[in-house]
């Protein structure tokens, strides 16, 4: 239990009034700073900040930290990660550059089907022991919560087996918040593919309900999509789901539109993610429906893909938007939320304060952790990045690739 003072900041970035639990439309891109502040924390809460100048009597501290020439900003919430998985897949890397497609790779059995078969070969600890320090690099690189889903298991065994590794990811970091999504529909195993409707079943009537039984999960998400399950299907998985309580975040419009978003809206999904290929009707009925659109923009970046989610259209027509990794080992072997940052500048053309609110105010919210993340406000959790000296903070995006964190806070 120790109080920490962080005084002299020259930016500190993100206060919003705690009673703002997400941006909508244009409100993204209003960043409130603080210039010249300071911020008290204590029990890993914070309880106090504002102007150097609204010190009238010497605050108390275990421990002061001078950020002169640094931002304080809040911790990262990273709410779409594949961060369990058994092993990377470079080899497949490799094929795409000589000019082999994504699709083409996961036709012939790589793909998900290639992680599915090394993870269910692995150990529960074995997979564990290669998953937490993943999860340490995400901490190191800002993230203070983070959402893990399964979904390569495509087993009842497996897929319990992932899902018991994130709760003991869970146990192991407790200074980490994360939230677990079951993605038991992310492909269709070579077993079932002459008779899909079978895996479907095994999902509704095997996995969800032990998986509810046990409280493994937070969320249920379902890869729609052309080379993955229909809308129908999508449909009748998160119809499932909903009866054990589980809310909706899925995968849609990465490469094709086939319903996904108006599947997500009936079931009203706290998330539609990907979205790379979406039609002006669907951008209408994501503002109208008030779904956060989680836009995953390492993921086309890696797939060298042309598509890339209209994130200005999306901002324009009044949508809720949020950012994140997609962490996993075939379309975006990266935990680096930084980057991601980034990226959202240069390629989807969001401005720094839309992308630094994306990746944190709003994606707190795109795991219901608003009260606790995504700001810098009195009683949200002490969950901070201290930066190296910077010189503005559009150079945080600028500068891609670059580490600018110097110290994490949980
Ligand atoms: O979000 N699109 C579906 N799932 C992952 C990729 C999974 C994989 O290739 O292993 C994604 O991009
Ligand atoms: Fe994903």
């Amino acid at each position: 239990m120790s109080s920490i003072l962080i005084q002299n900041i020259r930016w500190l970035v993100g206060t919003h009034p705690l009673s703002i639990k997400r941006l909508k439309g244009s409100d993204i891109s209003h960043l409130p700073i603080c210039e010249n502040a300071f911020l008290l924390l204590d029990n890993h809460r914070i309880i106090r900040f504002g102007a150097m100048s609204e010190i009238d009597k010497p605050l108390r501290a275990d421990s002061v930290i001078d950020a002169s020439e640094r931002a304080v900003l809040p911790a990262f919430c990273d709410s779409h990660t594949h961060l369990v998985f058994a092993a990377s897949r470079e080899e497949e890397f490799e094929m795409r550059l000589k000019g082999v497609s994504y699709g083409d790779i996961a036709a012939k059995g790589g793909g998900i089907l290639n992680s599915a078969r090394r993870l269910t070969a692995m150990s529960e600890t074995k997979l564990f022991d290669l998953s937490l320090p993943r999860l340490m690099e995400a901490q190191a690189l800002g993230t203070g919560a983070i959402e893990i889903k399964s979904g390569y298991g495509l087993t009842v065994e497996s897929e319990l087996k992932m899902l018991k590794v994130i709760r003991r990811l869970k146990e192991a970091m407790p200074s980490m918040t994360i939230k677990t999504t079951f993605l038991g529909a992310h492909a269709i195993p070579i077993a079932f593919q002459a008779n899909r409707h079978v895996y479907i079943q095994l999902i509704l009537e095997k996995m969800i309900p032990i998986i509810a039984a046990e409280q493994l999960a937070d969320y249920i998400d379902v890869f729609c999509e052309k080379m993955a399950f229909s809308a129908a299907e999508t449909d009748k998985i998160l119809d499932a789901g909903a009866k054990y309580g589980l809310k909706a975040k899925i995968h849609t419009n990465q490469f094709t539109s086939i319903g996904g978003i108006e599947t997500a809206i009936k079931h009203k999904a706290l998330s539609v993610d990907h979205l790379e290929v979406l039609t002006d009707d669907e951008i209408l009925l994501l503002k109208n429906n008030d779904i956060i659109a989680t836009l995953l923009p390492t993921a086309p970046f890696f797939l060298n893909d042309i598509h890339t989610p209209p994130a200005r259209k999306l901002i324009e027509a009044g949508a809720t938007i949020a950012l994140a990794t997609d962490f996993n080992p075939g379309t975006s072997p990266s935990v680096s939320m930084p980057f991601v940052v980034s990226l959202a500048c240069i390629r989807l053309r969001m401005t720094p304060a839309e992308s630094l609110n994306a990746a944190t105010l709003n994606g707190a919210a795109a795991l219901e952790l608003s009260d606790d993340y995504g700001s810098i406000a009195v009683g949200k959790k002490g969950a901070v990045i201290l930066t190296k000296p910077i010189p503005s903070i559009a150079y945080l995006p600028y500068a891609f690739g670059t580490n600018w964190i110097e110290q994490i806070i949980n």
